[in-house]
Formats: structure tokens, sequence, C-alpha cells
């Protein structure tokens, strides 16, 4: 078994620089498959869920490699529509491939889709939009499969709420349907934005990302592009809670601050000072505990975003008082609260929130990442105790850090990877 050893109470200093965004990744590269010529991707972290991706576009007929950071993809000659049950429960993002394949093949197989246990996260809206737009959607086995053996057709759509991962879906069905797609109350997250950016630039026609309504005309067939990925504003929040937790100076580059809405003015009421140094470039620099903020509240971009509120949460564990942090998104946001008390930290999950009692130190322990941010909130939480940590469950971190050992340990952090 593989774990983090973790050694606390040393300050962070240096320079990092952002890996491109998980959450753009992977919608991405299931759009990949609506493309008829080649696809390059560029600032790809080696995460286990791009491998996941990799994998399910090799099983339906795509030529998938990854090298250095770059992704790149080239069509299938022929296609397969059913997504294979191991590719699918490995991670939630195989949903990404329910409409890029019904364009494809007319049909498509997804056994249930994996991921983190942050609530029930049914696909509802995502599967509305999707029979909107012509297709039919039954469970046979429990395998879901869609069906739009006539192609899909443009529509207008409300969504019951602005899912990032239904406006996505939705974009990529919309892109090739037949006529104009309207679809209201959409996301707003960047990561959207970039795969509207990604789809335009291989001539799908795509205006309002960004909006809260999108306006698209589909086109017959989408050309191939070069993308290079935005950088990851939870990998810049994962740094900003490190550094509130262990003190330091650190400078972070390939950073777009506007991506950053919501978080950056939380950290800042803490005591953190956060200044431009240059053009997408940030300096931030804690020299005191954490000043804890009473109540704070996630929500959809751009308010305090879901993912970072364990991380958040992390930091307010030496903070100067009581915080509580509802997350209005995901019901089951905070199991990490327990893991937070191993380590000798005060903090309870209660409902859909975590209540945080700051202490001036903690001693460390051993703890268990049961999701990814929640994983990466507890290596944050151990480089703030004066003692030895070890966190396991690995597994769900690698899945968004490509090698959070080596992120942190450029700045100063003592972490090791270690097997046992
Ligand atoms: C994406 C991100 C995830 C982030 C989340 C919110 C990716 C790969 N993941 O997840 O990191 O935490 O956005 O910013 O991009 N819902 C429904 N029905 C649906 C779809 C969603 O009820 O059909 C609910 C979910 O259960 C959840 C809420 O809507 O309570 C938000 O989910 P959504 O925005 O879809 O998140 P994901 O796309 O799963």
């Amino acid at each position: 078994m593989d774990y983090l050893r973790i050694q606390g109470g040393r300050e962070l200093y240096g320079t990092v620089s952002l890996p491109g965004a998980k959450n753009s990744l992977l919608p991405i590269l299931a759009a990949g498959i609506l493309c008829s010529r080649p696809v390059t991707l560029m600032n790809v972290p080696n995460l286990t869920d791009l491998h996941s991706s990799l994998d399910i576009l090799r099983t339906v007929g795509w030529g998938a490699e990854y090298l250095d950071g770059t992704v790149q993809l080239f069509p299938a000659k022929k296609v397969k529509s059913s997504i294979p049950e191991k590719a699918a429960g490995a991670m939630r993002s195989s949903v990404f491939y329910m409409a890029p394949l019904l364009h494809r093949t007319g049909k498509v197989e997804l056994p249930s889709p994996g991921g983190c246990r942050l609530g029930e996260r049914p696909i509802d809206i995502h599967l509305e939009g999707l029979v909107k737009m012509g297709a039919s959607a039954a469970m046979e086995n429990n395998v879901l499969v869609l069906r739009a053996e006539k192609g899909l057709t443009g529509t207008c759509f409300k969504l019951r709420y602005p899912s990032v991962g239904a406006t996505e879906t939705l974009m990529m069905a919309a892109v090739l349907a037949k006529g104009e797609s309207y679809l209201v109350n959409v996301a707003k997250e960047p990561e959207v934005v970039d795969l509207a950016h990604f789809l335009n630039r291989c001539g799908a026609k795509i205006r309002g990302a960004g909006t809260d309504s999108l306006e698209i005309t589909g086109v017959p067939q989408l050309e191939g592009a070069v993308h290079t990925l935005i950088p990851d504003r939870i990998v810049a929040a994962t740094i900003f809670s490190a550094v509130a937790a262990a003190k330091g100076e650190v400078k972070i580059t390939n950073v777009w601050p506007v991506h950053l809405a919501g978080v950056l003015d939380i950290y800042r009421k803490m005591g953190m000072k956060i200044w431009q140094s240059a053009p997408g470039e940030l300096m931030v620099k804690m020299e005191q505990r954490p000043i804890s903020p009473n109540h704070l509240q996630t929500g959809p971009f751009p308010a305090f975003c879901t993912d970072a509120s364990p991380l958040v949460a992390a930091a307010l564990l030496t903070g100067t008082g009581e915080t509580v942090i509802e997350d209005t998104v995901f019901e089951n946001r905070f199991d990490c609260a327990q893991e937070f008390s191993k380590l000798g930290a005060c903090a309870i999950k209660q409902g859909r929130s975590i209540r945080i009692w700051g202490r001036e130190c903690f001693l460390g322990g051993t703890a268990h990442a049961g999701d990814l941010r929640g994983g990466a909130a507890l290596v944050c939480a151990a480089l703030a105790a004066k003692g030895e940590s070890k966190i396991t469950g690995l597994e769900y971190i690698q899945r968004g850090y490509g090698n959070i050992q080596q992120l942190l340990g450029q700045l100063g952090a003592e972490i090791e990877l270690c097997s046992e």
C-alpha cells in the first residue's frame, strides 16, 4: 500500500507553475470523439483520470497517446458504442462519452459511472436534455443504453440547475445536432468556457460561453485543433491552503486570477497576502494564524467553488476561531472532517456542512483520503501539524494531482511517497 509521509511545520517558499485543469481535460478528451481530424492537447497533467479516459478512447477505437504533457488523438476507423464496466466505474467523467458516441454510432452503452462519493450525483439533467434532442434512454441489465439512430436535433432546453457536467454534455450534443439549440441556466465555470473554446476552434458555433445561456448552431462536422488547457484553479487553491497551513511565501505562475473569483477574497480575509507580481503570476504570503470567518457557503461559479471547500477547511484548522462551511452543491463533501480529527485537529461534519474549531497546533497522525479534494485537504492539514502524518487512500488524490509530493516538495514541504 502506498501512502504519503509528511513531516509538518515546514514553511513553504519558492515557485510553482499550475498544470492544466483536470476538469477541462476530461470533457475535452471526450469531445475529441466529435472531431473528424486529429486533436492535440497541451499542458496535460499526468493523472489517473487521464489514463482512464485514454483507455475509454482506445476501447471505442480512437488512437490516443500521452507524452510529456501532450495528448494526441487520432480518429477511429470503426467506432464502438459500448464503454467497458471497468473504465466507466473508474471515474464519473465516463458520462462525457454519451453525447459524442451518440453522434458517432447512434447508440451508447454506459455501465454505472464511478467517481468520488460526494452524494447522489444523478445524471437526470444530462438525460433530460439528450432526450429533448431526440435520444431515447433506458436501463438494460444495469447498463444505461441511449439510442439516437436518426441523429440529434437542436432544441430549446432550460436546465433545472446549472450543472457543469450536464452543460458540457448538452454542448457536445448540440454542436453536431441538426439546427439551433438554446440552452438556458447553464454553468458558467471556466472549464465550461474552455470546452466551448476548444469546440469552436474545431469549427463549432457556440455563442454565450461564460454567460448563463448558450446559443449553438449545429454544424455537419468538426475538424481537429491544437488546444492548451486552462490552468487548474483547484491546484491553485491547494497551494493557497498549503501556504495558509504551513506559512511562507510562494509564487504561482501560469495562473488566471479571474478564475479564482470566489476564493481569493476568502483567503485574503483569512489574513493571506495575495498580489499579482506579473501577468499570469500571483504571490501568496502567510505569516500568521488564519483569521477564521464565521460562515462560508459554496455555490456555482463565480461563487466559492465546492472543490476548494475542503481545502479552505484544512487551512482553517489552525484558524483563530470557529467556522462553518456549508456546501450547497454536493450533500457529502465533508467526509474529511473525521479524518482531520485523526490528525488531532478539531472538526465535525454536520449534514452538508463542516464545523471547524481552529487550534493553534495539532500533532498529526494517520488519516485516509476518501475522495479527491478531501484527500488533498488532508495533505494540507498534515503540513500544518507539528509532527509526522501518514495519509493513505492515494488512489483518490492521484485522480486530480499528477504528483502532489513533487508539487509541494519543490516548495520545501517534507513529503514523501512510501510503500508498505
Ligand atoms: C463538476 C466537476 C466537479 C465539481 C462540480 C461542481 C468535472 C469532471 N467535475 O462535477 O469537480 O465539483 O462540477 O463545480 O468537471 N446534478 C443533478 N443532476 C444532473 C447533474 C447534476 O442533480 O444531471 C446535481 C449534482 O448531484 C450536484 C449538482 O447538481 O448536486 C452539481 O453537479 P455538477 O455541476 O453536474 O457537477 P459535476 O459535473 O458532476
